[in-house]
């Protein structure tokens, strides 16, 4: 399909290690993403996602959450940082703060989130623990459009992997991280493609509507990477 030449200008938005953000980065570097990433902005301080960011050349910010006193004047702050620099996609990438109002309605159409389950199930936090702990046959992870809900947005691509006998949350966790590093860049080079939009609140691919759990990877699908 003929790539859409217009510059993407992507802002990711972090907490921590940063390996999504990496995975950004790498697309990027090998040619696999039209888009330039413009800024990463932290929500904590000394993370490791900000070092990754300034070895690639990338302008930082921190803004602490604990320094505002609601949250509602962190999503405002945190809006007009990430306006100025006039992104058409804003990436969450283990961001571990829900947005309010305040925020999405300046963006509300264009921010992506990856999350570490196979959504609708374990929204929130401890995900590959409550996996494990229900006994399921797979775990996996969840590229998806942000809303005003926790982890509730329209799906785009899914990857599941199998929970082995002897699975515990650091072994899963791994598997799964793997499997984030390949379907983020992917879901993301799809938007900067065009390929991808988000219309009447659905999640639009290739012109179609995805299915309520979005895409489900597979490696050997040639579909996907073409
Ligand atoms: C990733 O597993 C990501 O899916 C998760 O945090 C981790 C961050 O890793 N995000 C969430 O749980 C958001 N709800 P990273 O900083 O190495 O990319």
């Amino acid at each position: 399909m003929e790539k859409n030449s217009a510059t993407n200008r992507i802002v990711i938005l972090i907490s921590g290690n940063g390996t999504n953000l990496q995975s950004i980065i790498n697309a990027r570097s090998v040619g696999e993403l039209n888009a330039e990433i413009v800024a990463v902005i932290s929500d904590r301080r000394n993370v490791f996602g900000l070092e990754r960011a300034k070895l690639a050349g990338i302008p930082t910010i921190t803004l602490e959450h604990t320094q505002f006193g609601h949250r509602d004047e962190f999503d405002l702050t945190l809006a007009k940082t990430v306006a100025k620099f006039n992104p058409t996609l804003i990436l969450l990438s283990g961001f571990m703060r829900v947005l309010g109002n305040k925020f999405l309605r300046h963006f509300q159409r264009n921010i992506i989130n990856i999350h570490p389950s196979l959504l609708p199930k374990y929204k929130g936090l401890k995900t590959h623990q409550r996996a494990i702990e229900a006994g399921d046959s797979f775990a996996g992870a969840t590229v998806h459009f942000v809303n005003e809900y926790l982890d509730a947005g329209p799906c785009i691509l899914q990857a599941k992997v199998k929970i082995g006998p002897d699975e515990n949350c650091e072994s899963l966790a791994k598997r799964v991280l793997k499997m984030e590093h390949i379907i983020f860049p992917l879901a993301v080079q799809w938007f900067c493609d065009r390929r991808l939009a988000l219309k009447n609140g659905i999640a639009i691919f290739d012109g179609i509507p995805l299915p309520k759990m979005g895409q489900q990877f597979k490696n050997s699908s040639s579909i996907l990477y073409s």
